[in-house]
């Protein structure tokens, strides 16, 4: 078992290049199997989860080349058999390999998905979109099986404009013949890329990025090749390391055009920055103020970006609030920050942190991936050494994370 270890207090300074999207890479490598021939994607990050859904494609009979820049994926072998990887309850988006072999083979049976633990996170809008597709489901213990004479068109309508269901009803429905509407859609930039991937495949989809989403049924998709977007919640953890710690950082691959719920927030929050071409520049910001943050829907402010602001916030000269109106107790954070000297206190899913508190290092766990990443930020702005247990949360969605610190400046190691 490794531990992280951060010698804090460094002054950040440098660049940071940001890696493929996480969320847009995991449904995009899924989506490729749809065409059951040669596609090549380029900018996949090197992170845990891609390892363990291309390990579940493994097991699925799929070919999978890696290279340096990009993986090749060959799914003409693809089985039509059950999901049943022991890497399944351990990544939630393997929950898009349902929509995939329901659009391949009219069936599927599947391990629960699994994933981050943030409370409550239920499928029940996947399936609801599967049943209006004239899908059959079935939830059995911790096994999912959908069945379809043949799917059909429909109009589904979502109550919560959720990303995983979204792609999952684009994704059943690319083959069934006639239209399918998706209302009340997530309109995340990764439902974007997704789309725009399916397209490029073949498929007829319009609207992603907007609340209706409609999809034309196609006969099938052809291979191609592939360049992932670039991981707007990577690019934002970096940001707030260098505002937390940082003399001059520029973050490369950063596109202010979907990132504006946070830009909003730094500004309130009085972090210096400027933004250019491709990226964001941050400059060293002395006098952090203190904000009340709602996470939303996009455009709203990410709920992947709310415990890593929560972190600076330790920082910010007053009190600040942070609320979470998505995953309500994605707080555990906060327990382990106080561990290190954080004043913060959780009642349901409202953080209230007091500010400015000197942090000092101290052992925290990582309990999960953004939690983790709250974590080493308040390890670089601590005095001492922090060491941060269960790491592989943090790999699961950083690729190269030791290095792209290192790069800046920050003393971090593995041990
Ligand atoms: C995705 C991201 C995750 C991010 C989240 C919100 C991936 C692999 N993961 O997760 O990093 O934190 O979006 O931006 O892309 N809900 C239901 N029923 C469902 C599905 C969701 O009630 O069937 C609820 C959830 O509990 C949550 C809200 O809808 O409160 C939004 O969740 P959703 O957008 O589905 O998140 P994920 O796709 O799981």
């Amino acid at each position: 078992v490794k531990k992280l270890i951060i010698k804090g207090g460094q002054l950040l300074e440098g660049e940071v290049h940001i890696s493929g999207s996480k969320n847009s890479a995991l449904p995009i490598i899924c989506a490729s199997l749809l065409c059951q021939e040669f596609v090549k994607l380029f900018n996949c990050p090197d992170i845990e989860d891609v390892n363990r859904l291309l390990d579940i494609l493994r097991e699925l009979h799929v070919d999978i080349k890696r290279e340096a820049d990009y993986i090749e994926i060959n799914s003409h072998s693809l089985k039509n058999i059950a999901i049943n990887s022991a890497n399944v309850s351990k990544l939630r988006a393997s929950y898009y390999l349902m929509g995939v072999y329901l659009a391949l083979f009219n069936h599927v049976q599947i391990n629960m998905p699994g994933g981050c633990d943030l409370g409550s996170r239920p499928i029940d809008l996947h399936l609801k979109a599967f049943r209006l597709l004239n899908g059959k489901c079935e939830v059995n213990y911790d096994q999912v099986l959908i069945d379809s004479k043949k799917l059909k068109g429909n109009k589904i309508f979502f109550e919560i404009p959720s990303v995983g269901a979204t792609i999952n009803a684009m994704l059943a429905s690319v083959f069934i013949e006639g239209k399918t509407i998706i209302e009340n859609a997530a309109k995340e930039p990764e439902i974007i890329d997704v789309a725009n991937f399916l397209n490029k495949m073949g498929a007829n989809i319009t609207g992603a990025g907007s609340c209706i989403i409609e999809i034309n049924g196609v006969k099938r998709l052809k291979g191609t090749e592939y360049y992932v977007m670039s991981d707007r919640i990577e690019a934002g953890t970096y940001a707030l390391m260098a505002a937390g710690r940082g003399k001059e950082v520029d973050i490369v691959n950063f596109n202010h055009k979907y990132n504006n719920g946070f830009i909003a927030k730094l500004i309130e929050s009085n972090v210096k920055f400027k933004i250019l071409d491709n990226k964001i520049k941050i400059l060293s910001s002395k006098d952090i103020l203190p904000l009340n943050l709602k996470t939303g829907y996009y455009p709203g402010f990410p709920t992947d970006l709310q415990q890593i602001y929560l972190a600076l916030l330790t920082q910010a000269k007053g009190i600040s609030k942070v609320q979470d109106s998505i995953y309500k107790s994605r707080f555990k954070n906060c327990y382990e920050l106080n561990k290190m000297g954080a004043r913060i206190i959780v009642d349901e899913n409202v953080a209230t942190i007091y500010g400015p508190h000197h942090l000092n290092g101290a052992e925290v766990t990582a309990t999960d991936l953004r939690g983790g990443a709250s974590l080493v930020l308040a390890g670089l702005m601590a005095e001492g050494t922090t060491t941060i247990l269960n790491p592989e949360h943090i790999f699961r969605g950083y690729s190269g994370i030791l290095e792209k610190i290192r790069k800046i400046n920050g003393n971090i190691t593995i041990a």
